[in-house]
């Protein structure tokens, strides 16, 4: 079955939510398999079969998180050329972290949407929007 991934960290619980959002648009879509991990429950197994996958982060210090090194050290380690990716992270004012995501992506070999999607603080009703939208693409363009 065609499957989407989303794999986010999250340390106050606001990328959490627009993660949470882009797996229930992907739940919208029948048929698809959707694979919803935090980063401590970073699984590369049930992420490597996957056709689209999503990474989310909120910024720190002009950055991802360090928490976030391990999980985008094996995900380049793992071959995901030609997948589909996307990126999606809370901020608080410079919002460095998308951006960081959508290189990493492209780096990895990904074919990846852009913009990503970016939340100020605690996502608001628009951002959680466009999340749910991102998981419905996601899953309807690998459901084909
Ligand atoms: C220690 C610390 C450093 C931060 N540094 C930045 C920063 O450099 N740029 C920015 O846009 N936001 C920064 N933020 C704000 C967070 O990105 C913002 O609060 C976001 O909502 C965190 O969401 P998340 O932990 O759920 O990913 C920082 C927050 C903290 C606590």
């Amino acid at each position: 079955m065609p499957k989407v991934a989303i794999v986010y960290s999250s340390g106050m619980g606001r990328t959490k939510k627009m993660a949470e959002a882009v797996a229930e648009g992907v739940q919208t879509v029948e048929g698809v398999d959707l694979v919803l991990q935090s980063r401590n429950e970073f699984n590369i197994d049930d992420v490597k079969d996957a056709d689209a996958i999503a990474l989310g982060g909120g910024t720190y210090s002009g950055s991802l998180t360090h928490a976030m090194d391990t999980l985008l050290q094996v995900l380049k380690e793992t071959d995901l050329k030609a997948k589909v990716g996307a990126a999606f992270g809370s901020y608080g004012w410079s919002g460095e972290g998308v951006p960081m995501l959508i290189d990493h992506l492209k780096e990895m070999g990904l074919n990846v949407i852009e913009p990503g999607i970016k939340a100020k603080q605690t996502p608001d009703r628009e951002a959680l929007e466009a999340c749910f939208m991102l998981g419905r693409a996601l899953a309807e363009g690998v459901k084909g």
